[in-house]
């Protein structure tokens, strides 16, 4: 596939209040077109035409995950020269949980990236890809004996949520007599506003993280000091996902720094990082406003710099974005099955649903749709998928143009927690996956077949 010269782009112009996606021809732009393009919300909407998505269907069957590569890149330089901006020691490690796709993974390694991990499974991938076990970051707040090895073996940095934890990690080196590295994650009771419950993660009820409330923190930090096999190197906080609010990344830098200060006071100790966790949304919807990573630095570093001025060192800043470095480079590419029409609601039925994409019914979340080369009037449609239950909305009501049976949609933003969320359930095979890099489509991920579902099935004669 090497149209990328002649493909067409987007540019979105707003009817009544929608937002539709009208075909540009790069050449014949004029220049105000031009501009659009070149704006990174507007072109990560309108990225690939609607007759390059659909031969990509066509090529690689559906349904299929599509990745920009180019804007992955363009996000995450983005991400770590906004914060290089406004602070001279930063750190970005991509947090796994968003897409573990191995050339995704290989591809944020090879441009500097670190690893944030919370299984063997997730810090046997960031080995795969390349990265070095000082460079991963295992959290969880719930590791179990095997995974700790695993991490200790690696020389990973483990990253503790609980004084139970930090006990079940001292017995564990005092047997091994090996030295280990760890951080502790601090709940700080931080209330976000803008995001889903499920993933408001700072907040005093969670399961995670070391209260800063009851002094907790100051104990595990004590234990740690004390410990011969154990080096205290930081602190971190995630306060939650998919924020776009500046008041609680504030308040957790304010209060990551105090406590690095108060562990100084206390036990006359420098840590050497803050590590701030990840946490920063992404414009779902169009015409929403971009929050920027810089304009997160801009509100965060200042405070760092503010409380350690008086200090020879100052503490490194560390990052584990997820979905912003690969949320808007992914596309869900599906086929419409049939179109249902009736006197109460419409519904486009689709090949796929939320065994491949959770998000619109495990967060209610909104993603936007656009119906491949639609031309018909447009009316209210749901987009339902194919799985048994009638949860199983990928959109609400929408307006849309009329699809045809066999026209392909594309479900945008789907690059982070779509794939890595996805299941088998309903006995329906895992997507493809293709990766286009300038002017070339890559399959990085074959479609399952029967035999995938089978794979780890014993069929016991004793048993039937
Ligand atoms: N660090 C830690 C410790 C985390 O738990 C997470 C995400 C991140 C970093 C990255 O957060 P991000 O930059 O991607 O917001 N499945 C949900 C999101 C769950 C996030 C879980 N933790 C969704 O689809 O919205």
């Amino acid at each position: 596939m090497s149209s990328f010269n002649r493909r067409k782009f987007f540019q979105i112009s707003t009817i009544g209040g929608l937002a539709l996606s009208m075909p540009i021809d790069l050449k014949s732009a004029p220049s105000k077109e031009k501009k659009i393009l070149l704006d990174p919300y507007q072109s990560s909407v309108g990225r690939f035409s609607h007759s390059y998505l659909r031969k990509i269907a066509n090529k690689y069957g559906s349904p299929t995950y599509l990745y920009d590569w180019d804007l992955i890149k363009t996000r995450y330089l983005e991400f770590r020269d906004g914060f290089k901006k406004h602070y001279p020691k930063v750190k970005v490690h991509y947090a796994y949980k968003a897409n573990t796709n191995l050339n995704i993974i290989s591809y944020l390694t090879s441009l500097g990236a670190g690893a944030e991990c919370i299984s063997i499974g997730e810090m046997s991938f960031a080995l795969k890809a390349g990265q070095k076990g000082e460079n991963i970051i295992f959290t969880s707040n719930s590791k179990s004996e095997q995974e700790l090895r695993f991490a200790i073996k690696n020389k990973v940095l483990i990253n503790i949520d609980s004084l139970s934890g930090l006990k079940n990690l001292e017995s564990l080196v005092g047997k091994l007599k090996t030295t280990v590295r760890v951080c502790f994650r601090i709940n700080p009771d931080v209330e976000t506003t803008s995001t889903h419950k499920h993933i408001s993660t700072g907040h005093k009820f969670t399961k995670f993280g070391l209260m800063y409330l009851n002094e907790d923190i100051y104990k595990a930090a004590k234990i740690a000091i004390d410990n011969k096999f154990m080096t205290f190197e930081g602190i971190h906080s995630h306060i939650g996902s998919q924020i776009l609010e500046s008041k609680p990344f504030e308040k957790n830098a304010q209060i990551l720094s105090s406590v690095s200060l108060e562990i100084k006071k206390r036990f006359n100790y420098e840590i050497s990082f803050i590590n701030m966790g990840g946490g920063l949304g992404i414009p779902y919807r169009d015409n929403q406003a971009r929050f920027s990573p810089e304009r997160l630095a801009s509100i965060v570093c200042p405070i760092l710099k503010r409380k350690f001025s008086g200090f020879k060192n100052l503490p490194e800043i560390w990052l584990e974005p997820g979905r912003y470095l690969v949320a808007e480079a992914g596309v869900l590419l599906s086929k419409v099955n049939s179109v249902k029409m009736t006197d109460i609601k419409n519904f486009i039925n689709v090949d796929t649903g939320f065994n491949h994409l959770a998000r619109p019914i495990m967060y209610e979340a909104y993603h936007r749709v656009r119906i491949l080369n639609g031309k018909s009037k447009t009316k209210k449609f749901q987009v339902a998928g194919n799985i048994c239950e009638t949860g199983d909305m990928l959109t609400k009501d929408r307006l849309l143009p009329k699809p045809e049976v066999g026209d392909i949609i594309a479900l945008l933003d789907s690059g982070a927690y779509g794939f890595s969320m996805a299941s088998e359930y309903n006995s329906f095979y895992l997507p493809a996956e293709v990766a286009i890099k300038g002017n070339s489509d890559y399959l990085i991920r074959k479609r399952e077949d029967f035999n995938d579902l089978l794979r780890n099935q014993i069929l016991e004669k004793k048993l039937i």
